[in-house]
């Protein structure tokens, strides 16, 4: 009756869309933005903005193109009056990546245009977006902690400004620094599931809004964007760095993942985790605070030592955990930071994909039984 073609479980290998955004090489561990490998952004402290500016316009801009478009970014920070309601409506007791899920999705009701998906259009949403989620979420934050959020200042770049709107205070040169090479590392990564999932929501013309709740929501999952907080209370559990042997083997025996380890696509150490543990180490030695990395790193040994055998090997969300951690941000703000970083290779994907758009709809095998004949209620017989 139907034709048939048997199931890629999780596309797995399957190639879904062309982009010009980024460049994996799983074997060989390489990441690079439009071209250029992501070590040498960090190498050179290159600001979030710049890294979104390379996504949306595929080219690196001159210093005037990034003060005009830092100050365009930084010009669109303030919520509309009515959101500020509503976050202080939600419980206290909400994880902050629901309530970033849903106040993107409620944005949309005080855009005047949210529908239009003309590029012009779409880059005005990604802007807003990109500047407006540090705001939701710092003032998500301190509403939590019975704090009024604080209004959002013009002359402070992307990361330091959401440590600002969190603490109220400025926030020295070294947390704002490791907070924004965070931000750089995380800001895209080629097809992963929730940027798939923004570009089949945008595939069937649906708005930004739609597609970028959706994103959000794909992004909170463990095996996605929600690991990294699970790998902070895998570290505490631990406890020690001379326990992380035993406690790793006794996981293992127990069919337990070890979370922040195993990539879909890297089959060697993930290139974002290299660097961020060169950033974790730095700032134990900086700090002369060494728990979280020697933590980490024990942990880490412990864990590729079993699994290399199977190509696994630690992840980005391994290393966010010490480093946000020891950033003094809270666990429950890893996720949400991860968003933060993310929208700007989401919206990337979006104009790509609303640029050349064509409904994305695979199919699905149909294994389930055949030939059978509808029974009116009166003939049916219970089963089971
Ligand atoms: N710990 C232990 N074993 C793991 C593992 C982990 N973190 N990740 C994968 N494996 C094992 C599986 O048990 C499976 O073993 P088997 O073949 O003996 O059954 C094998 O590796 C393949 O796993 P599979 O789930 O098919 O791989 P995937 O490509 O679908 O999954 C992840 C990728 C990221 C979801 C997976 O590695 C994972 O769950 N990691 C932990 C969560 C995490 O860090 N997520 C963030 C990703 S950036």
């Amino acid at each position: 009756m139907s034709d048939q073609a048997s199931a890629s479980k999780g596309l797995e290998g399957v190639v879904v869309a062309q982009t010009s955004k980024s460049a994996i090489n799983g074997q060989e561990g390489k990441l690079a933005y439009v071209g250029i490998p992501i070590q040498e952004f960090a190498e050179n402290h290159a600001p979030y903005e710049e890294v979104v500016y390379l996504l949306w316009y595929s080219r690196l801009p001159t210093r005037a193109q990034l003060d005009t478009f830092s100050r365009e970014l930084a010009a669109q920070r303030s919520l509309p009056e009515p959101m500020l309601t509503i976050l202080r409506d939600f419980p206290r007791t909400a994880d902050p990546m629901a309530v970033l899920r849903t106040a993107i999705s409620a944005l949309a009701f005080y855009d005047e245009n949210p529908d239009q998906l003309s590029p012009e259009n779409v880059r005005r949403i990604a802007a807003s977006l990109t500047a407006k989620i540090p705001t939701i979420l710092a003032a998500y934050y301190r509403l939590r902690h019975g704090q009024e959020p604080v209004a959002p200042r013009l002359d402070l770049g992307h990361a330091a400004h959401f440590l600002y709107m969190l603490s109220g205070e400025s926030p020295g040169e070294q947390s704002a620094r490791g907070l924004n090479s965070y931000l750089v590392l995380l800001a895209e990564h080629g097809m992963n599931a929730s940027t798939f999932a923004a570009r089949v929501i945008a595939g069937t013309l649906a708005d930004v809004y739609s597609a970028i709740t959706g994103a959000i929501g794909a992004l909170k999952g463990p095996s996605h964007g929600g690991a990294p907080p699970r790998v902070m209370h895998m570290l505490e559990a631990v406890e020690r760095p001379e326990l992380a042997d035993q406690w790793v083997e006794n996981a293992l025996a127990a069919n337990q993942r070890i979370m922040g380890v195993g990539h879909r696509v890297y089959k060697t150490f993930d290139p974002r985790a290299n660097i961020l543990r060169e950033m974790v180490k730095q700032v134990a030695q900086e700090r002369g605070e060494a728990r979280w990395y020697e933590l980490s790193k024990a942990v880490e040994d412990a864990a590729v030592k079993r699994l290399q055998g199977k190509g696994l090997y630690t992840n980005v969300d391994f290393y966010t955990a010490p480093l946000l951690g020891s950033l003094g941000l809270p666990t429950d703000m890893f996720t949400p930071l991860f968003a933060m970083s993310r929208i700007a290779g989401w919206t990337a994907h979006l104009m790509e994909q609303y640029a050349d758009n064509r409904l994305i709809r695979p199919r699905a095998e149909y294994v389930g039984p055949v030939d059978k004949q509808y029974i009116p209620f009166d003939e049916r017989r219970a089963s089971g």
